[in-house]
């Protein structure tokens, strides 16, 4: 795998994670003990940083980055991508702090990037996806709100809200990080979309998400909201252009 990909690094934002961050780092590091670990954390006040850098001291695979305070989970990635770009890693690992993304099942998103993908989705709505423990009303929602990214955006990805993700480098450079403005979980729906119109590889495997057990999940109404008029904008002003291609495919 590494011969075939290069060096790892899985991103896993925090943000008031103390319970959860030992558990998912000893998870990952067994699972794929050559993917090096960047906490991305938000000072959280429930001291998660501090956590973070005990687990980094007695660990060389294992790295953090300490922001000031909570500034959304897209800019944590966004800063997350740029340290491990700059460190020369290979690929570029999204991951939940939460155990929602299994670590066990990394290896097989990293073998459809390895298999010729730009960018590979760890996938709830594709055939053999499954949730454990997820609220009805959170499953209502991500299936809304799929369905409704699906048909405005016309990129034919079913889970384009995931947080289980696998770039290459080559695709976050091509696509570019320096004007995305999503500050929230919309981020995943962006840089899905940027992934998509650059042509690029999109592939989705089935992942069990599992609900968290432990802290409480961030999700909120400005969230929400954010995704749903950004997902709007960026649908109707790509309008032209699809249809445009539409027409041209036509003839
Ligand atoms: N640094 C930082 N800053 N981390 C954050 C922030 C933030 O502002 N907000 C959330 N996080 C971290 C959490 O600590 C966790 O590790 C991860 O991001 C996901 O947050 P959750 O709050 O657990 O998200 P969720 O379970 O409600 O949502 C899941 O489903 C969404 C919809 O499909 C996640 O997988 C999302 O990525 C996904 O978009
Ligand atoms: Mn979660």
């Amino acid at each position: 795998m590494e011969r075939l990909l290069g060096r790892v690094l899985v991103i896993v934002p925090t943000y008031n994670e103390r319970e959860n961050l030992p558990m998912i780092a000893g998870r990952l590091r067994a699972a794929v003990p050559e993917a090096h670990l960047l906490v991305a954390d938000d000072n959280s006040p429930d001291g998660t940083g501090a956590v973070a850098d005990e687990l980094a001291a007695a660990d060389d695979h294992i790295h953090v980055l300490h922001r000031p305070g909570k500034q959304g989970l897209g800019t944590a990635y966004i800063a997350g991508f740029r340290w491990g770009l700059a460190e020369g890693f290979d690929v570029l690992v999204e991951m939940d702090a939460d155990g929602s993304h299994r670590p066990e099942e990394l290896p097989a998103l990293l073998e459809a990037l390895g298999a010729g993908a730009d960018l590979v989705i760890g996938s709830r709505w594709v055939p053999g996806g499954k949730l454990v423990n997820w609220p009805v009303q959170r499953e209502f929602l991500s299936r809304g709100a799929n369905t409704y990214a699906r048909i405005i955006l016309g990129v034919p990805v079913r889970d384009t809200t995931a947080g289980f993700r696998a770039y290459r480098a080559s695709t976050l450079e091509k696509i570019g990080l320096d004007d995305v403005q999503s500050e929230g979980y919309c981020f995943q729906v962006d840089l899905t979309l940027r992934t998509a119109r650059q042509g690029l590889r999109v592939a989705e495997v089935p992942i069990t998400f599992v609900e968290r057990t432990a802290g409480a999940s961030k999700m909120n109404r400005a969230i929400v909201a954010e995704a749903l008029w950004r997902v709007t904008v960026w649908g109707v002003t790509g309008l032209p252009r699809r249809l445009r291609t539409r027409l041209r495919t036509r003839r």
